[in-house]
């Protein structure tokens, strides 16, 4: 048996090495989304239904359906690749320490998701909700808010992002929605917890792993996200994200074409009171080719108290978590692991 030490505590994972199961489609639910656009409430409670059930059994679904147009998908993977493509001193000019609310460049090895590891074999480049370091709430701080920063030498990059960002927040919304129709809450209940979401994209590649590969260095290292809900789009049809399953074995969760992979996160999993319970994932890219990702990180706003809700506590499960605003979760998590961020909040 073998551990990861994650913000909501310790997981379990059978230890397989680098192995993942690879499984028929039918065992990884694949959620159509166009009934949540119904207009008949038993429409939507249907999604509602395969969300839950999804959620509880496996742990993750692929998103069918979900009305984000493939150009705005295509156009992003494509300025990704322009962008990680570009000199290293290019992009070292962005880099994310320089940036005060985590925007930027961060080249390999710079992120240690799973602490126990030796850093993450991947590139990034992050961006969030676009706010100037005017604002009120920016100076006010207890928010990573603040503003995006962009190459200047990448042309066609900034515009590309900010849509694949604006479609995800809509998205989102559609998806917090049919989150609480599943845990039996009203449809808006998440609406006000939404307004000014502390909400990160990623653009992310990964160059293949060759040889021998050391189990402490790998793609992204095991871990859970930190916020609600991860709508995550993977380029191509490179094979490199494992999910762990709810039976704690390491699945294999290939591109479906047209599909986005959604996983549950931190947050929720605080919400819900681990009914739904965040999911653990890694990527190893062995395929030979480069691959890139795009993960959609859906979080509250900063200042919401993540706390229990009063429908998953019981005497047969009392609360698990004890309230902590958004902002001092994802903050903490940031510090565990990126060396950058804890020397800048300490
Ligand atoms: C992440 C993550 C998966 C991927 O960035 O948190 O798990 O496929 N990414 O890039
Ligand atoms: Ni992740």
């Amino acid at each position: 048996m073998n551990i990861v030490r994650t913000g909501n505590g310790i997981r379990n994972f059978t230890d397989t090495g680098l192995v993942a199961r690879k499984v028929d489609f039918t065992e990884i639910p694949q959620i159509d989304f166009g009934p949540m656009a119904s207009e008949d409430i038993a429409d939507r409670l249907k999604v509602a239904a395969a969300l839950k059930d999804a959620c509880m059994n496996v742990g993750f679904f692929y998103l069918r359906n979900h009305g984000v147009p493939q150009e705005v998908i295509d156009a992003t993977f494509d300025a990704a690749k322009r962008f990680f493509a570009t000199p290293f001193e290019e992009k070292m000019r962005i880099h994310i320490r320089q940036s005060n609310n985590h925007r930027g460049y961060g080249p390999l090895l710079e992120e240690n998701t799973d602490p126990t590891a030796k850093g993450d074999l991947h590139e990034a480049f992050d961006l969030s909700l676009d706010i100037p370091a005017d604002d009120a709430e920016v100076l006010a701080g207890h928010t990573l808010h603040g503003p995006n920063v962009w190459p200047e030498s990448v042309p066609n990059f900034r515009e590309p992002l900010t849509h694949y960002y604006d479609e995800m927040i809509l998205l989102g919304r559609r998806i917090f929605q049919a989150f609480a129709l599943a845990l039996e809450l009203d449809e808006d209940f998440f609406a006000p917890k939404i307004k000014r979401p502390g909400s990160s994209m990623r653009v992310l590649y990964y160059p293949p792993q060759e040889g021998v590969i050391d189990e402490k260095q790998i793609g992204i290292g095991a871990h859970s996200d930190y916020e609600c809900f991860t709508i995550l789009a993977q380029g191509g049809d490179v094979e490199a994200l494992q999910v762990l399953n709810a039976s704690g074995e390491w699945i294999s969760a290939p591109p479906i074409p047209g599909a986005f992979v959604v996983n549950i996160g931190d947050q929720m999993a605080r919400w819900s009171n681990d009914l739904f319970k965040s999911t653990l994932h890694r990527v190893i890219n062995r395929s030979g080719r480069e691959r890139y990702s795009i993960p959609f990180f859906y979080g509250c706003d900063y200042a919401t108290i993540l706390t229990p809700l009063p429908n998953c506590v019981d005497e047969e499960h009392p609360a698990k978590y004890e309230p902590v605003t958004a902002y001092e979760y994802v903050s903490g998590r940031f510090a565990e692991t990126y060396g950058y961020f804890k020397k800048e909040e300490s």
